[in-house]
C-alpha cells in the first residue's frame, strides 16, 4: 500500500493538476514547517545574541534550539561544530576559501569526483588555479556508474590536500561508499568534503560512523525554507580557520587597531542571519524523523522503479540507471531522437516538472557522453498518480516528435 504524504504539503494541494518531480532542484514545503515557521516570525522575533530582553532571548532559544537538533540530526557531538550559512553552495565557497587557502600550496594536490555538482568543483578547480595546485578528477565505473575506488586509490597521493566528494549525485543518484573514502584520505593525510545535500533528504545520517573533516547540506532540499544551509565542521578546523565573512555577530572584540574574533561557530555567522531557515529546518527534520528515513527510501525508490520499469516497457526511452541501482528517488533518462529541452517543455505544458539540462554538473554530463539529460526525481509526496502522468506525458513527447 503506498503512503499518502500529498496532503501535507499546501502547494501540491493548492495544485490539484500538477505532478511535482523536481525534488532534487528543490524540495516542497509541508504544513508544519511553514506554520512553525510562521509562529516564530508572529510570536518570538528579535534579532539574536544581541537583545537583553525577553523577546530576543525567545529568538535566540529558537535559533540555538535548532542548531542543538541539526547536530544530532547528523551524529555531530557538539552544536558548536554546525555553521549556518545560505546554502550547500555557500559552505563548500567557504571551506575552500578559507581551509582551502591555508591548506593548498603550489604543487599540492585536491581530489575531486566527475559527479560533483559545480558547487564541489569549481571552488575546488579555482583554488587549485590560484594555488599553482593540481585538481585530479576521479571518474565513474562505467558499467554501474558507481565511483570508480580503483580510480580513486591511486588519484589520492602524499601530496593531496583534500578528496571532495558527493554523498548522492543530483544527476544520476549514485551513493559512495563514505567509509572507503574516508578511510583513504585518513591513509593519505588529506581532509575530506562531503557534500550532503542529495542525500540527507533521503538517509539517516550518522557522521559518526565515517568521520569527515568537512560535510555540508542545504535546507530547501529536505522540506525547509530556501536560503538556509549548514556546514559541519571538524571543532579543530573550525578553530583554525580564519573568517569568512567579518562584520557584527562574529567578533569578540574591536578597537581602532585590532579586532579578535568569537569562537566558532559564531566566527563563521557574520551579520544578521536568516533565523526563520533554522527554525524550517528544525521543523523539516521534526517531520522527517517522525515519518522515519526507511519509509521515506521506500516510497520513493518504489516509484522511481516503477516509472523506470514503465519507461523500458514504452520503448525509446534511454535510462541510464540499473534499476537495482536507483537510488535518492533520481531517475535520470532521454527521449530518443528528442532534445532534453523539447521534453521537459511538453512534460511541463502538462503540468509535470521535471529538469532539462546540465543539472549544474557539465563534468559528469560529458563523462556521460551527452549534451544533457532529463531528471524526474521522486519524494515523499509523489504517487502512482504522477508516474501515470510522466508515462503519458512521455507517450505524448513521442506521438509529436515521432509522427
Ligand atoms: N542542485 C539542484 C539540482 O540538482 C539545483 O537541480
Amino acid at each position: 500500500m503506498l503512503e499518502r504524504f500529498r496532503k501535507d504539503f499546501p502547494v501540491l494541494e493548492n495544485n490539484p493538476g500538477l505532478t511535482y518531480l523536481d525534488s532534487a532542484a528543490s524540495t516542497q514545503k509541508p504544513a508544519v514547517v511553514l506554520e512553525k515557521t510562521d509562529r516564530f516570525y508572529r510570536f518570538d522575533y528579535a534579532n539574536i545574541h544581541r537583545g537583553i530582553y525577553r523577546l530576543s532571548e525567545r529568538a535566540t532559544a529558537s535559533y540555538e534550539a535548532a542548531r542543538k537538533r541539526i547536530a544530532e540530526f547528523i551524529g555531530a557531538a557538539a552544536p558548536e561544530s554546525i555553521v549556518y550559512t545560505r546554502n550547500a553552495t555557500e559552505s563548500l565557497n567557504l571551506i575552500a576559501a578559507t581551509m582551502g587557502e591555508q591548506a593548498v600550496q603550489k604543487g599540492d594536490e585536491i581530489v575531486v569526483t566527475v559527479m560533483e555538482h559545480h558547487a564541489n568543483f569549481v571552488p575546488w578547480q579555482q583554488l587549485a588555479a590560484k594555488k599553482g595546485a593540481i585538481l585530479k578528477v576521479v571518474g565513474l565505473d562505467r558499467e554501474t556508474l558507481e565511483l570508480d575506488m580503483t580510480a580513486l586509490e591511486s588519484a589520492v597521493t602524499g601530496k593531496t590536500r583534500f578528496i571532495c566528494c558527493t554523498m548522492a549525485s543530483n544527476v544520476l543518484g549514485t551513493t559512495p561508499d563514505m567509509a572507503e573514502v574516508t578511510k583513504l584520505a585518513k591513509k593519505s593525510g588529506a581532509l575530506t568534503v562531503f557534500d550532503a545535500a542529495q542525500f540527507v533528504p533521503h538517509h539517516k545520517l550518522d557522521i559518526s560512523t565515517f568521520d569527515p573533516d568537512f560535510l555540508v547540506l542545504s535546507g530547501h532540499k529536505m522540506l525547509a525554507l530556501d536560503g538556509f544551509g549548514i556546514l559541519y565542521g571538524k571543532p579543530e578546523h573550525l578553530a583554525a580557520m580564519p573568517p569568512y565573512m567579518t562584520g557584527g555577530d562574529m567578533i569578540e572584540n574591536v578597537t581602532i587597531k585590532k579586532t579578535t574574533y568569537a569562537e566558532p561557530p559564531q566566527k563563521f555567522e557574520a551579520g544578521t542571519p536568516f533565523m526563520g531557515g533554522a527554525v524550517s529546518l528544525h521543523a523539516a527534520i521534526d517531520y522527517l524523523e517522525n515519518i522515519g528515513f526507511d519509509r521515506i527510501q521506500a516510497h520513493e525508490t518504489r516509484l522511481a522503479k516503477l516509472a523506470d520499469e514503465k519507461f523500458r516497457a514504452l520503448g525509446k526511452v534511454k535510462l541510464y540507471r540499473k534499476p537495482d541501482r536507483i537510488h535518492n528517488g533520481i531517475l535520470p533518462f532521454n527521449v530518443e531522437g528528442v532534445h532534453p529541452h523539447d521534453v521537459a517543455t511538453i512534460l511541463g505544458d502538462m503540468d509535470i516538472c521535471v529538469r532539462a539540462g546540465h543539472h549544474c554538473a557539465q563534468p559528469l554530463i560529458r563523462f556521460m557522453d551527452e549534451m544533457a539529460m532529463v531528471r524526474a526525481s521522486f519524494y515523499i509526496y509523489n504517487t502512482e498518480e504522477d508516474v501515470d502522468r510522466l508515462i503519458a506525458g512521455v507517450k505524448k513527447t513521442l506521438e509529436v516528435f515521432h509522427k
